[in-house]
C-alpha cells in the first residue's frame, strides 16, 4: 500500500517516513468489510496486521494501522537503543513495561519493551495516554521532544525512545502491542 492510495484525512495515522512503504497483510484488508458486519469480540480479537519491515532504514519510522490504532514502527539508530537502555527504570514516571506481550508488572526496561535479537525495532500503541491525541515523531522534520522519542503537542508530553512518559501529564508509557517477528524482516500486529 503506497501513500499516495490514503485518504487525506488518514495521512497523520498513516505517515511513511523516507521512502518506506507499509505492507499489510490479508486480515487487515478485510478489516473494513469485517467491521461492516458487526463482529463480536471473538472475531475482534482475531483480527491481525502483518507489517513488511524491509524498506525501513535505520533511523526511518513507519505507522500502521491496526484495530483502527495508528502502530508506531521505528527502526532505531544505535544511539538511540543506547539512550534507551541506559535509563535507570526506577527514575521514570511510569516504570511499567506496559507490554501486551508480557505476562503483568515487569519493569520497564528497554529489553522489556523489545524483542530479544530485535532490540532496533520499536513497536508502539501510538496514542497518548493522556487524553489520546496523536504524539509527533513519526515522520521527518517532526517535533520528537528532548528524548528524540516522540512529542504530544496537545499538552506537552514527552517520550522517550522507548515510548516511556519522561515529561508532561502522560501517566502512562505508551503500550507495546500484541506482536511478534513472523520472519527477520515481517512483524504479525496482534
Ligand atoms: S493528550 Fe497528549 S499530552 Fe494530553
Amino acid at each position: 500500500m503506497s501513500t499516495e492510495a490514503l485518504e487525506p484525512n488518514r495521512r497523520d495515522f498513516l505517515v511513511v517516513a523516507g521512502n518506506a512503504f507499509v505492507a499489510v497483510g490479508a486480515a487487515s484488508l478485510l478489516w473494513p468489510f469485517i467491521q461492516q458486519m458487526n463482529p463480536d469480540a471473538s472475531t475482534m480479537a482475531l483480527s491481525s496486521v502483518e507489517v513488511d519491515l524491509s524498506p525501513v532504514k535505520e533511523g526511518q519510522a513507519i505507522t500502521a494501522m491496526w484495530r483502527g490504532k495508528p502502530i508506531f514502527i521505528r527502526n532505531r539508530t544505535k544511539a538511540e537503543v543506547e539512550a534507551a537502555e541506559n535509563v535507570d527504570v526506577k527514575t521514570l514516571p511510569d516504570d511499567n513495561a506496559r507490554n501486551e506481550n508480557l505476562p503483568g508488572d515487569e519493569p520497564g526496561t528497554d529489553a522489556n519493551r523489545t524483542i530479544k535479537g530485535h532490540e532496533n525495532w520499536i513497536v508502539l500503541i501510538g496514542i497518548c495516554t493522556h487524553l489520546g491525541c496523536i504524539p509527533k515523531g513519526q515522520a521527518m522534520g517532526d517535533e520528537r521532544g528532548e528524548y528524540g522519542g516522540w512529542f504530544c503537542p496537545c499538552h506537552g508530553s514527552v517520550y522517550d525512545t522507548s515510548g516511556r512518559i519522561r515529561k508532561g501529564p502522560a501517566p502512562r508509557n505508551l503500550e507495546v502491542p500484541t506482536y511478534a517477528f513472523t520472519t527477520d524482516t515481517k512483524i504479525k500486529i496482534g
